[in-house]
């Protein structure tokens, strides 16, 4: 890694709004996608899929170490639902399931939101999403374009009429235990099963589940977010991640206004992600890996995400011409290299080691194969190096572009894994990881000639994917997270 932890407190601040997950006032929301990032049909009596459990702790007057817990979102707001008016909403929203869920978020951000500098902010994201896809529903468009029903087609599952449904959201309002604070979210996608057996689909099998609870001793240490995820026959394809999104602009994957942590500054009333840009930035967090396994259990240690045009341009919101860019490292050690000498379309066309060395692919003697699981190209990318592999061109709002990377003595320079397994079961870590710099050095696509776009960061992120495969149980703690960006790029407001 390429700075100390000394350098760091000296010369890098924060980028987020609560370092370290230290606050004793928890900002925390959930939110749920369909296949395609969307809504599609609300769970009934869950309300739109978006909710919010911030609080302010409270030390009573006169009596010391004595405190009381002020809630800012009320159950109300949390089961707000399509149809119902939002408080200072956009009333053009509120009949479209989709853009409700966005004027939700931003609803709660409002609620939620702690006033700092340069910005206010407002929560971390628990993200849910179902990858089921109901092709005769034609819900999805395909690379940002409108088709209709088409099937069967078997990249997908779907069970039936409601198999891209969200789950079931319970809240436990986060409370005082001793001097312990605790609360959680958790449910079940499939709806139906759980409405007979409630209380126990944690247990039951052949049933999904999810479970994030956070728990923290007041005033010591780290908010600790316990996650669970568990697959089922008729929702064999889940991910839950513990999100850092920026407080405004479209965030990694989703295309409307979010709602996060990073404290992204506006520059010239345009949204500008100015703080995660590459090569300046690092990310800190403890990860505890407890349960999991299989190769289609992909576990991120680091996920982030953007966006950006192929010409180079950001996005507008333009749908056919943005480009959803993301890279992932897998830790899973089951998980193994697809990208190989005679399966050169899975690898990026090239490698870019850290001292600027390019390896082009073909380069069998010196390309490192076993740091790439796979690379797939946005499906709207006009001047591609062939052989290549175009992405799943449904499940984005457009077309997105993704390159898995694995542990490997090339990523070590950065502070990334170097060896299968580590940061796995029994390897509990706080890692310090130079996101900024890789994120520099790895291939993205864009259009020859077109200047290289400064790439900002709009999510980063961790937690997993079970691609496909039912009855996986994978169970780990987040803790610590913190960003670091240089000092000087947030004194400039
Ligand atoms: C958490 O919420 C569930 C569902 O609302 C409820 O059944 C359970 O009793 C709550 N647990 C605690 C510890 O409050
Ligand atoms: C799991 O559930 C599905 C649908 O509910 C059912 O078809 C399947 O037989 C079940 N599998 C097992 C092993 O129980
Ligand atoms: C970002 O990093 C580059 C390369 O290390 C350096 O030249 C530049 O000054 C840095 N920018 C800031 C704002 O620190
Ligand atoms: C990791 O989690 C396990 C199981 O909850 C626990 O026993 C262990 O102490 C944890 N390790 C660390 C370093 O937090
Ligand atoms: C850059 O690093 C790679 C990998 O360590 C090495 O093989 C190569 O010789 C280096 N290139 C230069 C110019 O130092
Ligand atoms: C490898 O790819 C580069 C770029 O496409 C090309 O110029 C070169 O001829 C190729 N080399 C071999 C051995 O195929």
């Amino acid at each position: 890694v390429s700075f100390s932890q000394k350098d760091a407190t000296d010369l890098y601040v924060s980028a987020v709004g609560d370092p370290g997950m230290r606050r004793d006032g928890l900002r925390v929301a959930i939110e749920s996608w369909n296949q395609c990032n969307e809504v599609g049909e609300e769970t009934p009596n869950f309300g739109s899929p978006r909710a919010a459990d911030c609080f302010d702790l409270i030390e009573d007057a006169g009596k010391k170490d004595c405190y009381s817990i002020q809630h800012k979102v009320t159950e109300q707001d949390n089961l707000l639902g399509v149809g119902n008016p939002i408080p200072g909403g956009n009333s053009k929203f509120f009949n479209n399931v989709d853009l409700y869920a966005a004027e939700k978020e931003v609803y709660l951000g409002s609620r939620c939101k702690v006033e700092d500098k340069p910005n206010p902010w407002h929560f971390w994201m628990i993200m849910l999403k179902n990858g089921n896809m109901d092709t005769y529903a034609a819900l999805c468009p395909k690379d940002g374009k409108k088709v209709g029903p088409y099937g069967p087609d078997g990249r997908f599952d779907c069970f039936g009429k409601g198999c891209m449904n969200h789950p079931t959201m319970y809240h436990n309002y986060t409370k005082l235990v001793g001097t312990t604070l605790i609360g959680r979210f958790f449910g079940t996608w499939d709806v139906d099963i759980a409405t007979s057996k409630r209380g126990s689909i944690d247990q039951a099998k052949n049933i999904s589940f999810y479970s994030v609870t956070w728990e923290k001793e007041i005033g010591k240490d780290s908010w600790v977010f316990r996650h669970v995820l568990k697959t089922s026959t008729r929702f064999p394809w889940l991910m839950l991640y513990l999100r850092s999104d920026a407080i405004q602009g479209f965030s990694g994957g989703y295309h409307y206004n979010s709602r996060g942590m990073i404290k992204t500054k506006m520059i010239k009333s345009r949204i500008v992600q100015k703080y995660l840009e590459s090569p300046n930035f690092t990310v800190r967090f403890t990860l505890n890996v407890t349960r999991g396994r299989g190769s289609k259990t992909q576990f991120y240690l680091m996920d982030m995400g953007s966006c950006w045009k192929n010409n180079g341009k950001p996005c507008d919101g333009d749908v056919t011409s943005d480009v959803t860019r993301y890279s992932e490292m897998i830790i899973t050690p089951e998980t193994e290299p697809w990208c190989k000498p005679d399966r050169l379309e899975l690898c990026p066309p090239y490698h870019t080691f850290l001292n600027g060395t390019r390896v082009h692919r073909n380069d069998t003697k010196n390309f490192p194969y076993d740091a790439y699981h796979m690379h797939c190209s946005p499906g709207n990318a006009k001047h591609l190096e062939e052989p290549s592999n175009k992405c799943d061109p449904f499940s984005n709002p457009q077309p997105q572009e993704i390159l898995q990377i694995l542990p490997h003595p090339v990523w070590g320079e950065y502070g990334y894994p170097t060896q299968k397994g580590e940061g796995w079961i029994g390897d509990p870590k706080t890692w310090w990881l130079d996101v900024g710099k890789m994120s520099q050095n790895l291939y993205f696509y864009q259009d020859p000639g077109t200047r290289p776009i400064k790439r900002r960061w709009t999510s980063i992120d961790l937690g997993v994917e079970v691609y496909r495969d039912p009855d996986q149980v994978i169970e780990w703690t987040v803790s610590d997270f913190n960003i670091l960006v240089p000092q000087g790029s947030v004194l400039q407001t």
